[in-house]
């Protein structure tokens, strides 16, 4: 039997209740929605609309369907469609006819907008603990050893030798941008919807403000038909997780070539890497090419809420149930990937000899001869053209650019440049890729790191990160 039985003569057709039953999905709201009802149901008190008593009896129930959940022992009845009326069904099986009184000046429309909210107002936490680990990681493993370099590639062209530790700063400075993000979003969800009831509020005497305090909101709504049908933060969230997949992504891919024989500067503990069923030389970048391939999904997520958002009046549409599952699946996979990449990161030897050598490839070094001869007082363009000369005939000629630059009067005083170590050492402005320039960015880095440490303390994070 239904909750709305009152209004119905025949019951739901067995393909519509397949279609729309969205418990065992939404199951996992559980926690959140117990902490919506605990806060309704005091709310419920303060309004005079519930007794003492009736209060205590229905939190004690809250508290008995809570600790069913965690330990797995709560049955779900064949009528329970979604997680709220399998709450809401067991609480009045405990409570008895006060349970009756539960959805008092509520709806299940502004119920699930409040347990999304305090959801993902969670997970988001949980998000960029992970993310902010990682670029910890990125960053530790570039300065255990600043002296390590690599080339620069500009359109995968060796471009300029930069430090490895430069190198992975870069990554890890767009992941404290996502961090950014994670918790932008989370201020702004942070609105409780209860109250807003199925579109227009209600004439019982209830507070919003109230039970928007008790889950530590910031305010309640302003506007019912708003609060019940905005999943902004749902697609903020997506969002967020998309861009943070698209750098991973990044990253993933940029493992996959260096760990393949053409590159050879990295390879991965064993522990992160996978073989072949049928080569028995290989050894697999899976956890990279996995995070470049969740990234798909991630944007799917993301444009799948999006298409279902665009078309619907206002306010409540069952069409937003259909934003749970592109929810979890994004904040289960984004959670994986994060936490394998950190260990791969921290498995990785990086081959500092065939990355050296690479780096040292002396055409990378003709910007420097032309950044001296600058000093000396020649423009730039007349600079450019004269070193792109001596690359032109050591291309055309087969000697090496050494060689030439060598026997070029204007440019041999300048043969230093063709220690890579040198150049990096030259290059000083700020956040230039050199150990001259380096303990700068190092220093930022630190100071922003600690600052994010201390947004997510506020936030109730950073617990798991201190103990793990
Ligand atoms: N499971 C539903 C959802 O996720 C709960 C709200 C249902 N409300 C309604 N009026 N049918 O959106």
């Amino acid at each position: 039997m239904t909750l709305w039985h009152g209004r119905f003569e025949s019951s739901m057709a067995s393909s519509l209740w397949q279609l729309s039953e969205s418990y065992p999905f939404d199951r996992a709201l559980y926690h959140h929605d117990i902490v919506g009802s605990r806060a309704h149901v005091l709310g419920l008190v303060e309004a005079d609309l519930l007794s003492a008593d009736e209060g205590r009896t229905l939190v004690a129930a809250l508290d008995e369907v809570e600790s069913e959940f965690d330990r797995g022992v709560f049955v779900r009845a064949g009528s329970d469609e979604d997680i709220h009326m399998a709450i809401e069904r067991r609480v009045t099986e405990l409570a008895g006819p006060t349970g009756a009184k539960l959805h008092t000046a509520r709806s299940r429309n502004d119920q699930v907008a409040t347990t999304v909210r305090l959801f993902v107002r969670d997970a988001l936490v949980d998000v960029a603990q992970r993310v902010l680990a990682l670029a910890e990681t990125l960053f530790a493993v570039g300065e255990s050893d600043p002296e390590r370099y690599l080339p620069g590639y500009t359109h995968l062209q060796r471009a300029q030798p930069v430090l490895l530790a430069h190198h992975l700063g870069a990554h890890a400075w767009a992941l404290t941008r996502d961090i950014d993000r994670l918790l932008e979003t989370r201020r702004r969800l942070n609105v409780s919807p209860l109250g807003a009831g199925a579109v227009a509020g209600t004439s019982l005497p209830i507070d919003p403000g109230t039970t928007a305090a008790l889950m530590g909101f910031d305010r309640a709504f302003a506007n019912s038909m708003d609060a019940v049908s905005d999943r902004d933060f749902v697609a903020e969230t997506l969002f967020d997780i998309a861009l943070l997949g698209v750098h991973l992504s990044r990253m993933g891919e940029e493992l996959v070539l260096w760990t393949s024989a053409e590159f050879g500067f990295a390879t991965l503990g064993d522990a992160y890497t996978t073989g072949s069923s049928m080569l028995p030389q290989k050894k697999n970048s899976d956890v990279a090419e996995l995070a470049r391939a969740k990234t798909g999904r991630f944007i799917g997520n993301l444009t799948s809420l999006l298409v279902v958002l665009k078309g619907l009046p206002l306010a409540y549409n069952r069409d937003l149930q259909e934003d749970k599952e592109p929810l979890f699946d994004s904040l289960r996979n984004i959670g994986l990937v994060l936490d394998a990449l950190r260990g791969t990161y921290e498995s990785m030897t990086f081959n500092d000899v065939v990355a050296a050598r690479a780096a040292d490839d002396p055409y990378l070094a003709a910007i420097d001869i032309a950044e001296r001869l600058v000093e000396t007082g020649m423009p730039f363009r007349e600079a450019h053209e004269l070193v792109g000369a001596a690359v032109g005939t050591s291309i055309r000629t087969g000697h090496s650019f050494q060689d030439v630059v060598a026997e070029t009067p204007a440019l041999a005083s300048f043969l230093a440049v063709f220690d890579s170590r040198e150049t990096l050492r030259s290059r000083r402005s700020r956040g230039a890729s050199g150990p001259v320039a380096w303990p700068n960015q190092a220093e930022t880095w630190h100071r922003v790191a600690a600052d994010l440490h201390r947004r997510l303390r506020e936030v109730g994070g950073d617990i798991a990160e201190a103990s793990a």
